[in-house]
C-alpha cells in the first residue's frame, strides 16, 4: 500500500469516479468488510538481499552468511503461532515478499506452505506468489520453486533500460530480466507479473514510451507499475538532493503515468487499482484482498498483518508489525513463538 503514489491515487480516483474501474475501486475499498472472520491471506517476508538498490527503503539486510535452517524453523514457528492466535482456519492466498525471497531455498518455501496446510485449509488452486529478482547469482531455479508449491511469480524487472538499471543499483540487466520473464512464463503462463518503475533519473517521456513498447510484447498477464518514490535515507535520495541526478517533475511524471495507462489499455490490460493492471482476468487475489479489507497475517521480520486475535478473546482487528531486525526477530520467535514490534487496535473504520 505504501507504494501507491498518493498523488495519483487522488487524481485517479477523482478522474475515474464515473468509470467502471472507479466504481469498483471505490466500492471495494469503502464498503467491503472481511467476508469470513476465519479467513485471511498470508504474507511471508524474506529479509535478505544480495545488494542494496539505491532507491530502496524496504526492510532488507545484506547478510555475510545466512542460516537457512534457523530461518525456516522460525518462519514455520511464527506462522503456527499467528494462525493459532487469529484462529484463522482458511488461508486464501500466500505471498512470499522481501527482500529477495527468490534467494530462499525452495525447501524453506515448501516447509512454510506445509505448516500453513497443517493448521488451516488452503484450497488447491489458492494463489501462491513468489517475488523474484532477475539477478543471475544465488537463486534456485524457478522450477524448484514451483515444485515447492509456488504457482505465481512476481518479477522485479524495474526497467528494460540498462543505464537506468545501473543508476538504480540493480544487480541484473535487461537481458536477465527478459530471460527470467520468459522462463517464468513457460512454467506458469498467465500467472506471471512484472514490477516496473517510472519517473526514474534521466528518464524522458520518449524513452519511457519506447521502454513500454519493448515491455508489452514480452510481459505476461499482470503488470505492477510504480512511480519511483525518493525515500529519505537512500543513496538515490542523496544523489537527487545534491544535484548529482535529477528526476522528472510532477507534470512530466503525470504524462508518463497517463501514457503507460493508455499503452496498457491498448494492449488489453484492465487497470484494477492504481498501480496494478491485468488481462485475461489475471488479477492478483492477494492484492485484491488488501483492497477489500480482508484479514491478513504477516510472518517474518518487519512483516505487517491485520487480524483479530480471537484466541486471546480479541473481537477487534489489530494492525501488527513484526520485529524488523532478523537476528532479534529470530531470538524472539525462538523464545516466545513470534516476534512482535507493535500492535495497534483498529476501530471500525481503520481497516
Ligand atoms: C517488495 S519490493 C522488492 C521486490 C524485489 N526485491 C525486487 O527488488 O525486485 C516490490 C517492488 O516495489 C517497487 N519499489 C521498491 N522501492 C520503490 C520505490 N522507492 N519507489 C517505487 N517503487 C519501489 C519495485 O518495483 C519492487 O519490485
Ligand atoms: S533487491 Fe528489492 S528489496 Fe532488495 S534492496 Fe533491491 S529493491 Fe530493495
Amino acid at each position: 500500500m505504501k507504494l501507491i503514489c498518493r498523488y495519483f491515487l487522488k487524481q485517479h480516483v477523482l478522474q475515474c469516479k464515473r468509470t467502471l474501474i472507479g466504481d469498483i475501486l471505490l466500492r471495494s475499498v469503502a464498503t467491503c468488510l472481511p467476508p469470513h472472520a476465519d479467513e485471511a491471506s498470508l504474507y511471508v517476508h524474506w529479509p535478505y538481499c544480495l545488494k542494496r538498490c539505491s532507491y530502496c527503503n524496504f526492510n532488507k539486510y545484506i547478510p555475510r552468511s545466512q542460516n537457512h535452517t534457523v530461518m525456516t524453523e522460525c518462519l514455520q514457528k511464527e506462522t503456527r503461532t499467528l494462525l493459532q492466535l487469529s484462529q484463522i482456519s482458511r488461508i486464501s492466498s500466500v505471498f512470499f515478499g522481501g527482500g529477495t525471497p527468490s534467494l530462499a531455498q525452495p525447501s524453506t518455501i515448501a516447509a512454510v506452505l506445509e505448516t500453513v496446510s497443517k493448521h488451516a485449509h488452503v484450497a488447491d488452486d489458492a494463489e501462491v506468489t513468489l517475488e523474484v529478482n532477475p539477478t543471475p547469482a544465488g537463486k534456485a531455479s524457478l522450477r524448484d520453486f514451483t515444485l515447492a508449491g509456488v504457482n505465481r511469480f512476481s518479477i522485479g524487472i524495474q526497467s528494460l533500460n540498462d543505464d537506468h538499471l545501473r543508476t538504480l543499483g540493480r544487480d541484473h540487466n535487461s537481458q536477465h530480466a527478459l530471460q527470467t520473464v520468459s522462463e517464468a512464463r513457460m512454467l506458469y503462463p498467465g500467472r506471471v507479473s512484472v514490477d516496473v518503475m517510472f519517473a526514474l533519473p534521466g528518464q524522458s517521456v520518449k524513452s519511457w514510451e519506447s521502454e513500454l513498447e519493448k515491455l508489452l510484447p514480452v510481459c505476461d498477464d499482470h503488470v505492477s507499475l510504480y512511480q519511483l518514490t525518493l525515500e529519505r535515507g537512500t543513496r538515490l535520495f542523496k544523489q537527487v538532493e545534491s544535484g548529482e541526478l535529477s528526476v522528472p517533475g510532477d507534470d512530466v511524471t503525470a504524462v508518463m503515468y497517463k501514457s503507460a495507462r493508455e499503452a496498457l489499455e491498448q494492449a488489453g490490460f484492465l487497470q484494477y487499482e492504481v498501480s496494478n493492471f491485468s488481462k485475461n482476468n489475471a488479477v492478483s487475489q492477494h492484492n485484491v484482498g488488501y483492497w477489500r479489507g480482508q484479514q491478513y497475517i504477516g510472518v517474518g521480520p518487519g512483516a505487517h498483518g491485520r487480524f483479530v486475535p480471537r484466541a486471546v478473546g480479541g473481537d477487534q482487528r489489530e494492525a501488527r508489525t513484526q520485529t524488523l531486525e532478523p537476528d532479534v526477530w529470530i531470538r524472539e520467535v525462538q523464545r516466545q513463538g513470534h516476534g512482535m514490534r507493535r500492535r495497534i487496535q483498529l476501530d471500525h473504520h481503520g481497516l
